[in-house]
């Protein structure tokens, strides 16, 4: 058991035998209209269920899905294919009640035999949720014996199925999934064997500057790519035509640039790219990255940065990856995506993808690619927090 979860109980250690246990998972999965496009949280979660079912208990699943509008018709949030696709896992009825607290669910819980698995009803759909509404909480917390957090990739959500509710239990702690992940992360983040090279890449500097800055103090080499890498190199006087460039965070671009040197943790930037008018074009043309054309745009790294970031991502013992390197989901603008994903699936080194696109983009490059590496982590803004070094709610709440 590695040391941030210390004092806190697994479900191997709760006695949940013939007892309703409430686990609150994460099946916020991509969805394409009614379609999960990418199962991976509910794949993950098996383990949990499994031994719960395995131990006769009463499964009472529970999830939030979206981000549903106050008053706005939001049946397109509703859980059920996810539902839907649990059963094909699992090969085993889930009952699914239309709420998730109230007569309606307690009538489906009640009537669960020892083994029996439910899914409430999105749980969102009560503004309580996301309040950490303690009235709500008492009324999930009447449906059940024994609670298991098991959803990793919203334990930095203080919210009522996450935090309030768990403290209603003497029986709490946390599923195999959650477990893991800290395990995983924690390793990175504590004893992490060096060279640690950290990945960066996707939209916004924005909204990456506390983790830039964590892991300045942690690791050796920063690559940046994707979007992200166009504001550092605008900061540093390339002109970068269309592409997407945060103006006003070039200034905290440069401070991070300086604040590496002082840390001595080196900065890698492509040095080529792919550009192209917009971002629906069908294919790209491969420039440096100093002398982008004017009215095109920067939409993945190119074929130079793919070998010199692999070679880092092959030297090194540690590797964190969080961001793509461009456009993905469009195939002229994948190769950078893909390369860094061949990368880390071909490096001896411990690699961990954090979370969202990029492990969308481990499992799209194809190859089982996935199974080569180290840790693929169910949730992005979750393990940034992480590695933040922040104090997450619903892990924080399990403590004895
Ligand atoms: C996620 O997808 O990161 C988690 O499920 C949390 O979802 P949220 O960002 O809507 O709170």
């Amino acid at each position: 058991m590695s040391q941030p979860l210390a004092g806190i109980r697994t479900i191997r250690d709760l006695p949940i035998e013939n007892r309703r246990v409430f686990i609150r998972v994460d099946f916020n999965v991509p969805m394409s209209g009614t379609t999960i496009t990418d199962d991976l949280r509910i794949r993950e979660a098996l383990p949990t269920i499994r031994d719960a079912m395995e131990r006769g208990s009463r499964v009472i699943l529970a999830s939030h899905l979206g981000r549903p509008k106050p008053g706005k018709d939001n049946s397109a949030l509703s859980l059920e294919p996810c539902g839907a696709r649990l059963a094909e896992l699992l090969n085993a009825e889930v009952h699914m009640p239309q709420d998730c607290i109230g007569g309606i669910a307690k009538k489906v819980i009640f009537d669960l035999r020892d083994g029996q698995v439910c899914l409430l009803e999105n749980l969102r759909f009560h503004e309580g949720e996301e309040q950490d509404d303690e009235a709500f909480a008492k009324s999930l917390a009447e449906l059940a014996e024994v609670y298991v957090n098991d959803a990793f990739g919203a334990v930095h959500r203080a919210h009522a199925s996450v935090h309030r509710m768990a403290r209603f239990f003497q029986d709490r702690g946390c599923g195999l999934l959650l477990e893991k992940e800290i395990a995983s992360l924690d390793k990175i983040v504590n004893v992490p064997e060096r060279p640690f090279v950290a990945i960066l890449g996707g939209a916004k500097v924005g909204d990456k500057i506390a983790v830039l800055e964590s892991l300045l103090k942690l690791c050796n080499v920063l690559v940046i790519g994707g979007a992200m890498a166009n504001t550092f190199l605008a900061a540093l006087g390339f002109a970068m035509q269309s592409s997407l460039v945060e103006e006003d965070k070039l200034s905290l671009a440069r401070t991070i640039l300086e604040k590496a040197e002082a840390a001595k943790v080196e900065v890698v930037l492509p040095t080529d790219l792919v550009v192209a008018t917009n971002t629906s074009a069908s294919a790209g043309e491969v420039v440096a990255a100093r002398s982008v054309p004017p009215g095109t745009m920067a939409l993945d790294i190119g074929p130079q940065s793919v070998e010199r970031f692999s070679k880092y991502v092959t030297n090194a013992k540690t590797v964190f990856w969080n961001g793509p390197m461009g456009l993905f989901e469009k195939a002229p603008f994948s190769n950078g995506t893909f390369g860094i994903a061949r990368a880390l699936a071909s490096s001896p080194a411990f690699t961990v993808v954090g979370g969202g696109d990029s492990a969308a983009a481990i499992y799209a490059a194809g190859d089982d690619l996935h199974s080569r590496i180290g840790h693929i982590s169910t949730g992005g803004g979750a393990s940034l927090e992480l590695i933040e070094g922040r104090k997450l709610p619903g892990i924080e709440v399990l403590r004895p």
